[in-house]
């Protein structure tokens, strides 16, 4: 939604076509999100969206073989999301078809069953199985108990993950956004934990995490105000990548108490942050330790947003028999709470 433009043409867990248009080049510069920019950028690029995924989907009769209209419908930036909603409401008036708002991280969640036009891959869809969510916005476990029935056992009480080591890299002058150059310094130097930060909540009982201490904790290092002189270039791959690690750290422990609670067969990882190499290695040796089954989005387009994983989940909502939204009221809720998501 932020800073992604994207429609995709899906039937069922297919994806016929998917066009994605990125503007984050416009906001790298202002070092985030700039919601006015984003609005416009976003209602620039919508039209050319829609037919640029009408036309890779090579349906013989065009928009006329489109059955329903799905939209994200939040959480994300409002100005971002009524783009998207306007548009989708006009697609559905048109055409006469059914409109569905999305909850974005139900996006993100059944983004690991997404399929390419030719069914690949092929993994069955899996109920019931625990998630973890990483994305820029939210940080969540998640278990889902059959087809629409989720429970958040935990989620972030502050930053998420993705945001904290967006912060991470401005602070050490890498640019918006910082996962992906994050990700690339720690594995230059193997990863190595060299400071070894403090794990925010990770001792406490709950499933919930909270990143805006470590933040802290590092904004003050960097400062000199922990009694290091940091040199910042001279050790920026150790500070990334102990940053990085303490991050993981806390996601890990965490996923694990839910493993250890819910013994689910299957784990399911999405958002951006699961496009993380470093990450899905942690993750696939805790699921081997477990014996658990474990899945990612299969293609990078998947983790982080986009127009396909919207279109799927709607294939879901109406799998479980949900009615459409109404046209009316979509309009005048451009933002939804997470707690839409518990069923
Ligand atoms: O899911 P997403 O595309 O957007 C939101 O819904 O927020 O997630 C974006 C987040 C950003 O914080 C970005 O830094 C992070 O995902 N990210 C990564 C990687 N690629 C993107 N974090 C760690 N490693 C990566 N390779
Ligand atoms: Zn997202």
């Amino acid at each position: 939604p932020s800073h992604d433009t994207s429609v995709a043409v899906t039937e069922n867990r297919k994806v016929l076509s998917s066009a994605i248009s990125s503007q984050i080049d416009a906001h790298s510069k202002w070092g985030g999100i700039v919601p006015s920019i984003a609005k416009l950028a976003h209602a620039e690029r919508i039209d050319m969206m829609c037919k640029s995924a009408l036309k890779k989907a090579h349906l013989t009769n065009g928009i006329k073989e489109i059955g329903a209209v799905a939209v994200t419908i939040g959480p994300g930036l409002s100005v971002a999301l009524e783009v998207g909603i306007k548009k989708a409401v006009e697609i559905a008036n048109e055409n006469s078809i059914p409109l569905y708002g999305v909850n974005h991280m139900e996006g993100h969640l059944y983004s690991p069953f997404v399929q390419n036009s030719k069914g690949k891959p092929d993994i069955p869809l899996c109920f019931p199985f625990l998630s973890l969510l990483v994305s820029g916005g939210h940080t969540m476990i998640v278990s889902v108990s059959d087809n629409g029935n989720y429970e958040i056992l935990g989620e972030t009480q502050d930053d998420a993950a993705g945001e904290a080591l967006d912060k991470a890299a401005k602070m050490l002058g890498l640019g918006y956004p910082g996962g992906e150059v994050m990700e690339r310094l720690s594995a230059e130097i193997n990863n190595v934990d060299k400071y070894k930060f403090p794990r925010p909540m990770i001792h406490e009982k709950t499933f919930n995490m909270s990143f805006s201490g470590l933040k802290t904790h590092f904004y003050y290092l960097l400062k000199g105000d922990k009694g290091q002189n940091i040199d910042i270039q001279h050790d920026l791959k150790y500070l990334a990548s102990s940053f990085q690690e303490a991050v993981f750290d806390v996601l890990l422990k965490k996923l694990e108490s839910a493993i250890n609670m819910k013994n689910p067969k299957t784990i399911c990882v999405g958002g951006g942050v699961s496009a993380n190499k470093y990450l899905r290695l942690k993750l696939r040796r805790l699921s081997k330790k477990y014996a658990i089954d474990l899945h990612f989005p299969p293609y990078k387009y998947l983790c982080g947003d986009n127009g396909a994983m919207i279109g799927v989940a709607a294939s879901m909502m109406i799998k479980r028999g949900e009615n459409p939204s109404n046209i009316n009221l979509i309009e005048r809720i451009p933002r939804l709470s997470l707690v839409q998501l518990k069923k």
